[in-house]
């Protein structure tokens, strides 16, 4: 509270440009020492410390996120050259350790803050400059620059770009775009890119670049995933293709959270993703440890054993360490200072759509599979107290489908993290617990509320998207043994689900699984799921998804490798959901098309050219291969 206390004080009687930059305050009014008293860091203002520009840089290109119609943030980091990732804990003792080079090691020195300019324009040359100001930075942030810039028209692309005040030093110009207002009547179509999974060590992030390539969307979406806790031999093989994520060992700290960000932004097709799109993300597990929820993790029990395996970071300041970096490090607004933590949010897109962001992760999960207990977890998994977003965000969200439809959005789309549709895995996991407990499967309570809502309120044109599972799954949106579906016409399905697979982390089936195995195993996976109407384990990918009023249209991209950086991807499959009709259009009975490139399509056909490229080229262009229609 003190934080607060300081920090509107200083609105009034000190510059202005200290509180623009958002990275300075915390995410949330409940955990004041995640915020950096501004006050302390002023009183280092002094000439004598200064910086000269030429001591700095723009370390990690620039970013932009969370669009509304009139304002939308932007992002860039201004550091001294060849600094570290601060190595501070959030402290206000006036001081800020700094990495010297000289003697390798932190200095306590009292460094004056980086005063870094924004500019927005709607011209790339940046002439007709329509929001600017100035706002500080210092370690205590990691160098971040987090600013809202304002007074943009609706639906409009920006370019804007940052300058180390009073100097010739710039950051690249990045470029993003307004969404429409809630009224707007929108006749064009909403492209979205959406993401999930991009682990440093398994692969290059190909896959951000490709959209930025053929500049095929307007806002990106991330469902989690984007960086990885584990040490680099643990989970991946970065030695042998360059790509270790930093630190060197599984992350606890907040330096540790700094610095795997800050590598993982070394990609150079996820630095063109974010410095061309608007990104609008939010976290899964990894971002914090595996299988999070809101009391722990698997491998941190809560006990003294697991707090001393962790390196004496207990479970809550190890997730305040990843909160706190992912704040300072993504282009997000902080929704609501008064709820804990808070990141599910939603974005009123025109008269087309409202995107509802959930956070079955971090914010209140009832506890789930820790690998040692999923047994007793499949015991629980019907119990009716269980919940992935904790009763105060389930009441949001519900109320949101419910308004969302009330005021005639064409369609509500919903970036969740994790799969929402029942996916029976016996064949491969056995009878005892078939199904995956760390997804939607395991509170089933939640999933049947959701469901109940949809069904009970005649809520239509709802679409589910989810990451985390490293595949591609394609599901009418159904209530299985209470509702009536017919998986030949898709009759009694309420929605669709668009599941994708990850940017470079692993096939669940087997790192290096042959496509003709992958598959079989996606066959299986189709056969024994009725409303999984298409699947795919092999590739690597994303999907774009295009709405007008019309209908809704998924196109899934496969990565032929990811080995190496380059441009190729394979069109997969595509998928229509007509307005009204609350499932996936069928052609004689079959979806898709009744073809596709790769994976197990029900009642269709898979035509398989099944290529794979492993030559490395450095050549950047988008080859989309067109089925075999013979
Ligand atoms: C800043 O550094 C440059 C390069 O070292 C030097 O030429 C210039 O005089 C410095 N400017 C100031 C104000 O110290
Ligand atoms: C400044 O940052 C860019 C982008 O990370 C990098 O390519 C360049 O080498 C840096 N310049 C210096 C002087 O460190
Ligand atoms: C960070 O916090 C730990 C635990 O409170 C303390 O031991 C350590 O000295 C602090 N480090 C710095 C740089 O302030
Ligand atoms: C957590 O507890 C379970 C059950 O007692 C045990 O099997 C597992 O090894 C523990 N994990 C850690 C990280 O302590
Ligand atoms: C999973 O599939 C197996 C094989 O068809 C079946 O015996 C079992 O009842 C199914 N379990 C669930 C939870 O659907
Ligand atoms: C949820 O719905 C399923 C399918 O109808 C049913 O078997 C299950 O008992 C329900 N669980 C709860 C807690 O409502
Ligand atoms: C959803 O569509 C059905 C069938 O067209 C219609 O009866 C119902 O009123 C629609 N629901 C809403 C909330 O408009
Ligand atoms: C998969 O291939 C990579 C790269 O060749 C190798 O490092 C890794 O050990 C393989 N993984 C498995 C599980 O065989
Ligand atoms: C497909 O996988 C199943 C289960 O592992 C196996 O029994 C079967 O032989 C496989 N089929 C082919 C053609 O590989
Ligand atoms: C998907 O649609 C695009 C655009 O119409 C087309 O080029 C591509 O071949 C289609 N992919 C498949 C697998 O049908
Ligand atoms: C692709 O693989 C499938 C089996 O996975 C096989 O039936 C088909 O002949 C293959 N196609 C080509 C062009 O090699
Ligand atoms: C595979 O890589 C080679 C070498 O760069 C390139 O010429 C070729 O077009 C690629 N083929 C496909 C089908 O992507």
């Amino acid at each position: 509270m003190v934080q607060l206390l300081s920090l509107s004080l200083l609105a009034t009687v000190a510059s202005a440009s200290f509180v623009s930059n958002l990275n300075y305050r915390s995410p949330s009014h409940y955990h004041p020492g995640l915020g950096v008293s501004i006050r302390k860091v002023a009183a280092r203002n002094t000439p004598s410390a200064a910086w000269n520009s030429s001591q700095l840089n723009f370390t990690h290109g620039v970013a932009s996120g969370d669009p509304y119609d009139t304002s939308v943030i932007l992002w860039t980091r201004a550091a001294p050259v060849d600094s570290d990732n601060d190595k501070s804990n959030i402290t206000v003792s006036g001081y800020v350790p700094l990495y010297s080079h000289e003697t390798d090691q932190y200095v306590k020195a009292s460094k004056a803050p980086i005063c870094v300019s924004y500019k927005i324009s709607t011209d790339a040359e940046l002439k007709g400059c329509v929001d600017e100001g100035k706002a500080y930075t210092s370690s205590d942030i990691d160098y971040t620059v987090k600013v809202e810039a304002r007074n943009l028209k609706p639906f409009t692309r920006y370019y804007y770009q940052f300058s180390i005040c009073d100097s010739d030093n710039v950051s690249p110009v990045g470029r993003t775009k307004t969404t429409p207002s809630k009224g707007d009547v929108i006749s064009s179509a909403v492209r979205l890119a959406i993401y999930s999974c991009s682990n440093f060590p398994f692969g290059f992030f190909n896959a951000y670049g490709n959209t930025a390539r053929k500049d095929s969307v307007d806002y990106v979406i991330h469902l989690g995933d984007y960086i990885y806790e584990y040490a680099n031999g643990y989970y991946g093989w970065g030695n042998s293709i360059g790509r270790i994520p930093l630190p060197d060992r599984e992350i606890y700290t907040l330096y540790d959270y700094r610095k795997r960000l800050a590598t993982y932004r070394t990609d150079l097709d996820l630095l063109l993703s974010h410095q061309q799109f608007p990104w609008i993300p939010v976290w899964d597990d990894h971002e914090v440890a595996d299988n999070t929820w809101n009391a722990g993790s698997s491998e941190l029990n809560n006990t003294e054993d697991s707090f001393v395996k962790d390196g004496g970071v207990s479970v809550d300041q190890r997730k305040m360490n990843a909160v706190r970096a992912y704040f300072e490090w993504m282009p997000i607004r902080q929704v609501e200072m008064d709820d804990n933590l808070r990141i599910w949010r939603s974005f009123e897109i025109g008269d087309l759509l409202d995107l509802i962001m959930l956070d079955t992760r971090q914010y209140d999960r009832s506890i789930t599979d820790l690998y040692w207990n999923t047994d007793y977890i499949h015991t629980i998994s019907n119990d009716a107290g269980r919940s992935l977003m904790g009763p105060r965000q389930e009441s949001w969200f519900y109320n949101k489908l419910s308004e969302s439809s009330k005021r005639g959005a064409a369609w509500r789309v919903i970036g969740n993290q994790i799969i929402f549709s029942r996916i029976n895995q016996s064949f491969a996991l056995g009878d005892e617990n078939p199904l995956n407990y760390d997804a939607w499967d395991g509170y089933q309570s939640n999933k049947n509320r959701t469901l109940s809502h949809l069904y009970d309120n005649k809520i239509n044109n709802t679409i589910f998207l989810a990451g985390d599972s490293h595949a591609s799954w394609v599901s009418d949106l159904v209530w299985l043994d209470t509702h009536p579906y017919d998986p030949e016409t898709g009759e009694g399905s309420i929605g669709v689900e668009f599941a994708g697979s990850a940017v470079s982390s692993p096939c669940p089936y087997g790192q290096n699984i042959s496509l003709a195995n992958a598959n079989n195993y996606s066959s299986l996976l189709e056969g024994a799921n009725r409303e999984l109407q298409w699947q795919d384990l092999y590739y690597r990918g994303y999907y774009e998804l295009s709405l007008d009023k019309d209908s809704a249209n998924a196109s899934y991209f496969g990565l032929p490798t990811i080995a190496t950086r380059n441009g190729y991807e394979i069109s997969l499959a595509n998928f229509t959901v007509i307005s009204g009709e609350n499932r996936l259009k069928r052609t004689n009975g079959v979806v898709g098309g009744g073809l596709v490139e790769s994976g197990s399509l029900k009642f269709g056909t898979m035509s398989g050219t099944n290529l794979t490229n492993d030559t490395a080229t450095g050549a950047y262009f988008i080859s989309s291969f067109t089925p075999d229609t013979a």
